[in-house]
């Protein structure tokens, strides 16, 4: 099956690997309570930067936000005298609430994830009965990707990836000679991203991960998650194409779509639902804005009972 996108992706890749186009810097910053990292990526030439995947700092028990590891980057991108032009979701993530409207008043920077986010918006609207006052068009958001689309970083060229499977909205960023792969894969030695929640597929994430391990081999991969191996005693965030394609433990070069399947499909029915689900959910399918306050000025999270 031809794959123009995927090969424009390649193209760039080679170009900016034969020393043609620029690389980009990269920087990451890993929370250890909800196993994220987020990535900053500049141009080294024109200090213009992309914030990949926030994290806004929640506290289930008393409801309450706060910036210290936004902050952190917030430091960095001034430390470096970075001029952030994007903020970038790979997906309305279910583990983490986004720091990025806090960081858009902070640091600037469009705020942009994949088209399919209307698809989510859908579904979940309607499970935390959202209302009509919810936009659904994905209007929270500067910028929608489809796959192929590009757009660029000073002078870092990048393509948007439509990677389905984990939700239905996955993107990765191919940002340079760099590919920001969100929840698809993990480490080699951890596997793969669920693909139960609803709008998640195992075969679509099948299809994605493949999609993704086409590209060259030497090509850097960044992770949106880590959460330690058995036998490894540090977090790790960074791969290659051809690390994974070797040994990935779910995905490696070999195992079948259906063979994927099985064990995604088996293994995702023993897996609790994340912590922050209900948060990070009705919080990010609004771009991470909180739900508006009610008539006393107080903003609540809803927790809809025997339905997830
Ligand atoms: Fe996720």
């Amino acid at each position: 099956m031809s794959d123009a996108n995927l090969a424009a992706a390649t193209a760039q890749i080679e170009a900016v690997r034969r020393g043609e186009k620029p690389a980009p810097m990269i920087r990451s910053f890993f929370d250890e309570p909800t196993n994220t990292a987020t990535h900053v990526v500049h141009d080294p030439a024109t200090l213009e930067a992309a914030v990949i995947d926030s994290v806004l700092d929640y506290e289930a028990a008393s409801g309450r936000t706060s910036h210290a590891t936004a902050q952190q980057v917030v430091d960095y991108v001034r430390g470096h005298g970075l001029n952030v032009v994007w903020q970038l979701e790979t997906h309305a993530h279910a583990d983490h609430l986004s720091a990025a409207p806090w960081l858009q008043e902070q640091l600037g920077g469009k705020l942009a994830i994949g088209a399919g986010i209307v698809v989510v918006q859908d579904v979940f609207g309607k499970i935390f009965n959202a209302g009509t006052a919810f936009q659904r068009d994905g209007s929270q958001f500067d910028r929608l990707f489809n796959d192929g689309d590009r757009f660029s970083i000073g002078g870092i060229e990048a393509i948007a990836l439509h990677v389905p499977g984990h939700t239905p909205a996955d993107m990765a960023y191919v940002i340079g000679d760099v590919a920001f792969v969100g929840d698809t894969m993990f480490m080699p030695d951890y596997g793969t991203a669920r693909a139960d929640f609803p709008g998640g597929d195992a075969r679509e994430l099948y299809r994605s991960i493949r999609r993704l391990l086409s590209l060259p081999r030497e090509t850097k991969l960044f992770l949106c998650h880590d959460y330690k191996a058995p036998g490894r005693d540090y977090y790790a965030w960074e791969t290659t194409v051809g690390a994974e394609r070797d040994g990935n433990l779910h995905v490696h070069d070999g195992v079948s779509e259906d063979d994927f399947v099985a064990m995604r499909t088996s293994r995702d029915a023993t897996l609790s639902l994340p912590k922050l689900i209900m948060p990070s959910v009705q919080v990010n399918m609004r771009g991470g804005h909180l739900p508006e306050a009610e008539d006393n000025g107080v903003q609540y999270i809803k927790i809809p009972v025997n339905r997830l």
